[in-house]
């Protein structure tokens, strides 16, 4: 047997078509939105981040059931095109969109007011607006962007839209987060730069790691009031999330992606499934995998006292005083 007969030996062929059954069947997951008959017409709902990406599928998803739907992204002219697609896909006229950069405190401030000025109610919060690979940066707010965009503005925008989320109660707040935050680390001078290695995703693990931190807090500081927060993992996913590593590692991350990642649409069912599903009504201060699963977060997320100083040092750096 030569090694040409070995190379084109059915065994390959048939071991690669398992294999991808295997990864299509991991990556549908094991909840459907498209069976989960749950409608939120008479509910107002935010996604930021809602252009491109999951958060696009998840604006979709809410415009479908019949949601008020505000997605909330930084470009004018991305969000204009997105708004125009979902409108046109869902036929709900009642999606619309509002300007944030969530990197910027006075920016989320701006958004929040318009908010409260101009909705009654806030059923479903989704902060689904990230980035990942940022070169170092300080915002005017005197803020690392990483840990602006991924966690202290929507933290922010989160505690400025509270009381009307309250007051909406049944309402759930869906963080996302990464499995990435097992790797990252707690060390709170890194919100202003310090002490931060720049390679990789290694700075946005940490952001994510915060993500699950705070809501763990959140829902603890929540319970009682109908409304849950909850944070999600949404797999590994074919978006332009990778928009600032260097061309090769988008190749590569494409080129293996093609076959085993999932879609954005994918990507985007595990956020769905917290924010609407049934059972999930009452679910808090959890954090859930990319299958929908209910999964234990990395040790650091688990650590209550940390999860109080957190929450008290992000409170401090995104308040006025
Ligand atoms: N893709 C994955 O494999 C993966 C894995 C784990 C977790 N996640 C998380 O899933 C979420 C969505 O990511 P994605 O994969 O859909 O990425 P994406 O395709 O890059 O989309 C990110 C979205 O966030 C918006 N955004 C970024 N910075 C912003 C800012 N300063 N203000 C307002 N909006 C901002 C982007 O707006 P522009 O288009 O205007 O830039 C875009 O709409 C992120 O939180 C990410 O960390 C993704």
């Amino acid at each position: 047997m030569t090694w040409l007969d070995i190379l084109y030996h059915p065994i390959w062929a048939v071991s690669t078509a398992l294999l991808a059954l295997v990864v299509r069947i991991q990556r549908r997951g094991r909840w459907d939105p498209q069976a989960c008959t749950v409608q939120l017409k008479g509910k107002t709902t935010i996604v930021t981040g809602a252009n491109t990406g999951i958060g696009k599928f998840i604006a979709l998803d809410f415009a479908r059931r019949g949601a008020r739907v505000i997605m909330a992204c930084r470009s004018e002219s991305r969000g204009t095109a997105a708004l125009g697609e979902i409108r046109e896909k869902t036929g709900n006229s009642d999606v619309h969109l509002r300007l944030v950069d969530v990197s910027s405190l006075d920016s989320v401030r701006e958004f929040a007011a318009r908010i409260l000025e101009e909705e009654k109610a806030l059923h479903i919060l989704v902060n689904n607006a990230g980035v990942s690979g940022l070169p170092r940066g300080i915002t005017k707010d005197g803020l690392e962007v990483s840990f602006a965009t991924n966690h202290l503005g929507p933290f922010l925008l989160t505690n400025l839209l509270l009381d009307l989320i309250k007051r909406s109660a049944p309402a759930r707040i869906v963080n996302l987060s990464s499995v990435n935050h097992k790797k990252g680390h707690v060390d709170f001078s890194h919100f202003h730069g310090e002490n931060l290695t720049y390679y990789m995703d290694k700075v946005y693990n940490h952001t994510k790691l915060h993500n699950v931190i705070c809501t763990n807090e959140l829902a603890r500081r929540l319970e009682g009031t109908g409304v849950t927060a909850t944070s999600v993992h949404p797999g590994i996913v074919m978006t332009e999330v990778l928009r600032h590593y260097p061309l090769i590692v988008r190749l590569i991350f494409n080129l293996i992606g093609f076959f085993f990642f999932k879609s954005a649409e994918e990507g985007a069912v595990s956020s769905i499934y917290c924010a609407v599903a049934e059972e999930m009504e009452g679910i808090t201060g959890k954090y859930f995998d990319c299958d929908c699963s209910l999964t234990l977060p990395g040790p650091l997320a688990r650590d209550a006292a940390l999860a109080v100083k957190d929450f008290e040092v992000c409170e401090r750096l995104t308040s006025k005083l």
